[in-house]
């Protein structure tokens, strides 16, 4: 049985072209594999909190104390027990949302999903996982060649790397600022992810 976290971020709960998408992926997932586990994180509805001093302390402590650390295990083991994650993000002010920048500062943990590696670098620990983000923003920026503009996708990239997941799909959505364009490229972004079904899911 295949198993999908599906993490959503952005502050709208009605209207949000990103939840849209992901609402698509999921139900394409859920036809691929109907007997699956589907893990749901809502971040808006469900904020993580920032991080502390208590916690990170604990993050590196053996053994740590249990309570201190339970939401982080909770969202911990709910990433390991996931054969694929799913993010869907807004781009707001050319980053990610702080609610989903604190969600990973729970899950980057060392020995958990990261370690040492030999010569100082980092080796991830999540291996064997696929991630797809979906990615929502007002703005052009591949067509007006923008992109680095945008500091969400290639962090998002960059973390998942690092803590083991290597392979990532995106699946950017821009101009949602113009109604009539973001229609279309709706449209496209469903064919994109259609396409993803058939050929590697
Ligand atoms: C606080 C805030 C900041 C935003 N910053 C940007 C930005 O920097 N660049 C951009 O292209 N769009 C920006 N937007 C527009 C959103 O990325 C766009 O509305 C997107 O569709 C939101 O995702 P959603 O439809 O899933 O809610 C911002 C929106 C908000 C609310």
């Amino acid at each position: 049985m295949k198993t999908l976290l599906r993490i959503d971020a952005s502050i709208r709960k009605a209207h949000s072209y990103s939840r849209e998408l992901a609402d698509y992926f999921q139900n394409q997932w859920q036809i691929r594999y109907p007997d699956s586990q589907i893990i749901y994180r809502d971040l808006a509805a469900e904020p993580v909190p920032h991080l502390n001093q208590q916690l990170t302390e604990a993050f590196f402590m053996n053994p740590a104390p249990p309570d201190v650390l339970a939401l982080s295990d909770t969202l911990l083991n709910e990433l390991q027990a996931a054969d694929a994650l799913l993010i869907s993000s807004p781009l707001y002010n050319l980053s990610l949302p702080s609610t989903l920048k604190s969600y990973i500062d729970h899950i980057v943990r060392i020995h958990k999903t990261f370690t040492y590696a030999e010569g100082g670098a980092f080796r991830g620990l999540l291996n064997g996982k696929e991630a797809f983000i979906i990615h929502a923003k007002g703005g052009l920026y591949r067509s007006l060649q923008l992109e680095q503009l945008d500091f969400q996708e290639g962090y998002l990239r960059t973390i998942l790397n690092f803590i083991g997941i290597e392979k990532v799909t995106v699946f950017p959505l821009e101009g949602t600022r113009n109604e009539a364009y973001a229609i279309k490229a709706m449209e496209e972004i469903r064919h994109a992810i259609m396409a993803c079904f058939q050929t590697n899911l």
